[in-house]
């Protein structure tokens, strides 16, 4: 099951819009009723006002209905084992749990599998903020 997420980010990979960097990343994450999002890295002009794969990502599945999130994957065409960056670990782990399972993968399939908890030890949580 593993493998068709990353293909499903694969997928994401190939329409992302990154004329600067050229660093062109897709993500893919699962809810546990089976529904994939996916999403790519969207550059700007304006460098700061871009975002990333996992970013797309997750807004595709908040506007899909949203739900529990058991598995992600991301790719990077240029980098092996593409690692979600600092500010997309804390937006995924709004919505993932500790034990969510994160798939870096490189261009053939997931190379290391890591949970949520690893990428993120001692995020900053809103339960205080509700
Ligand atoms: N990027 C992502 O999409 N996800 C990450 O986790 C790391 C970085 C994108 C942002 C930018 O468009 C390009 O990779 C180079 O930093």
């Amino acid at each position: 099951m593993a493998h068709d997420l990353f293909q499903a980010a694969q997928a994401a990979m190939a329409k992302a819009y990154a004329p600067y960097s050229k660093f062109p990343v897709g993500a893919a994450l699962r809810t546990e009723d089976g529904r994939v999002f996916a999403g790519a890295n969207v550059e700007n002009a304006s460098f700061p006002e871009g975002w990333c794969a996992e970013t797309t990502a997750l807004g595709n599945y908040i506007m899909g209905g949203g739900g529990k999130i058991t598995e992600v994957a991301v790719i990077a065409e240029r980098m092996a084992k593409c690692s979600p960056c600092g500010g997309c670990r804390q937006r995924l782990a709004e919505f993932c749990q500790p034990d969510t399972k994160l798939y870096l993968c490189d261009n053939a399939g997931v190379v290391e599998t890591v949970t949520m908890a690893d990428l993120l030890p001692y995020g900053f949580k809103g339960d205080i903020l509700k």
